[in-house]
């Protein structure tokens, strides 16, 4: 039998939904078995949102990457996940890294990383291909047959963007000068497609390798988003081993300067985020990333089951004043069970507690009147989670120390609030996102309970808060069909 063999893959997938695991969630995209990592190739296309993402059908290990597929008109319905492309050839022998999408002629195209190591050297190629009916990718042009002149063989992830009607891409590299990490920019002509050299930014030597960029344009400004690895821990910034951030400023395409761009910024504060990629359509920018974070894969102990990771929940971008606010995606409200909604209208409230629903959504508004520190824990029995506020510091503290499984530990930012403190908590199975500050901040997390209870929500000051309002929802789950 073939190693990747689609038609056996896909019924042991369909197989595997509904997701049986206690540790499944219910409403973010994740594998019955196998690993997976990196969304990919998001493309609008034909009525429908296509997302791809890195997936190893046959174990949780960071090897035989494949991309698998769903597709969804409203991320609430979607297909049920599918094999749509497999190292197979000698291009791509060790892995179909990861890669953009576009719509094109009436095809989804997808441009994607042939990973191929010949004796410890890599040789990355970057290729086209087309998804066809039978759910597959078929392979076909080499665009970029391997790494250019002064970058070592850390070149991958590209992803497409159009400028003044030219095709350019940008991709993920490592200098060989000093192995440092860039992005370079090439340009389609006629003739083929151009390097056209690094983008240069202000930041200087950040990282030894900058990994999934994707180029985005907000009005007049560009944003770049990459994956800096190698840079060290700060106070409040860069706490995990890996970050996931953003320049934006103006880039041009004759002198490829990054101009006037901000300080480098996190897309998100939680413990599992990663490589993220986000679909540009309708003047809406949804991202997806993923949850998970590379070379901690210890943290997760869903391995032992034989699945590992979820994607995180489309969130709609907006750049204000140089920094991104992301909210969730207004489609996601389709999931709130209005039936047993849950309001919360509490004066002088010395504390709150409810009991959540087996899969939530909780918006809720602190006013904190003479409160200093404020506490919003989710209560697992003996475990929790737990996200406290120092107004006086303005730092947000993420506590997962009070965890028996998984990764644990804590991460730290800072967060202005005046009066009032509004979070947005996404509780899932396992995955919980939160959005505080109506989307200046997010954090996205895992946390493995030990027992399979519903989580209490509390909240606690060290005074009594002027009010705390809101609403709590049960979200229903994804539906997957069959695609028909
Ligand atoms: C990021 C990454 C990409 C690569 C892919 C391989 O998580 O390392 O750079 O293309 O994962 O799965």
């Amino acid at each position: 039998m073939e190693k990747f063999d689609k038609g056996a893959i896909d019924a042991e997938l369909a197989q595997g939904f509904p997701l049986k695991h206690r540790w499944h969630n219910r409403f973010h995209l994740e594998m019955p078995f196998g690993l997976i990592n990196d969304p990919n190739g998001l493309t609008y296309h034909d009525g429908a949102y296509h997302i791809f993402y890195q997936w190893n059908p046959l174990g949780c290990e960071h090897k035989n990457k494949c991309w698998a597929h769903v597709k969804t008109r409203d991320f609430v319905h979607y297909t049920l996940p599918e094999l749509a492309l497999w190292p197979d050839d000698v291009h791509d022998k060790d892995g179909c890294y990861s890669g953009c999408g576009l719509s094109q002629d009436g095809k989804l195209r997808v441009l994607y990383t042939c990973n191929r190591k010949e004796d410890g050297v890599r040789i990355p190629a970057q290729r086209f291909g087309t998804l066809q009916d039978d759910g597959s990718v078929r392979k076909e042009e080499i665009i970029i047959p391997d790494h250019p002149e002064g970058i070592t063989g850390h070149f991958r992830d590209p992803f497409l963007f159009e400028r003044r009607g030219h095709r350019y891409l940008v991709i993920g590299a490592q200098r060989e000068e000093n192995e440092t990490g860039t992005v370079l920019v090439y340009e389609e002509r006629e003739d083929g497609w151009h390097n056209r050299g690094e983008v240069h930014t202000r930041l200087g030597d950040f990282g030894y390798m900058w990994e999934c960029p994707n180029l985005l344009q907000f009005g007049s400004y560009d944003v770049l988003v990459f994956c800096p690895q190698g840079l060290a821990a700060r106070e409040y910034d860069r706490q995990n081993i890996y970050q996931a951030g953003y320049i934006a400023g103006h880039l041009s395409l004759d002198s490829m300067d990054m101009m006037q761009h901000t300080k480098f910024q996190e897309l998100d504060r939680g413990f599992d985020f990663y490589a993220p990629q986000v679909f540009e359509h309708e003047g809406r920018h949804l991202l997806l990333g993923w949850m998970g974070m590379p070379d901690k894969d210890d943290d997760y102990p869903s391995k032992e089951h034989g699945w590992m990771y979820s994607l995180t929940l489309p969130r709609e971008l907006r750049l204000r004043q140089g920094h991104i606010y992301a909210r969730p995606a207004r489609e996601l409200r389709d999931l709130r069970i209005q039936e047993s909604a849950v309001e919360v209208d509490k004066t002088e409230a010395a504390g709150f507690s409810q009991p959540l629903f087996e899969g939530s959504e909780s918006l809720m508004e602190l006013e904190l009147g003479e409160a200093k520190r404020v506490e919003v824990v989710l209560r697992y029995g003996l475990e929790k989670l737990a996200f406290r506020y120092d107004r006086e510091q303005q730092v947000m503290t993420i506590d997962r120390e009070g965890m028996k499984r998984g990764g644990r530990g804590q991460r730290q930012f800072k967060l202005f609030v005046d009066q009032s403190l509004s979070l947005q908590l996404f509780v899932d199975k396992t995955a919980v996102e939160a959005f505080f500050q109506h989307g200046e901040e997010v954090a996205s997390l895992l946390v493995f309970p030990e027992k399979n209870i519903q989580p209490e929500l509390e909240i606690t000051a060290d005074a009594p808060l002027a009010s705390i309002t809101g609403k709590i929802w049960e979200l229903d789950s994804f539906k997957f069909q069959l695609n028909s």
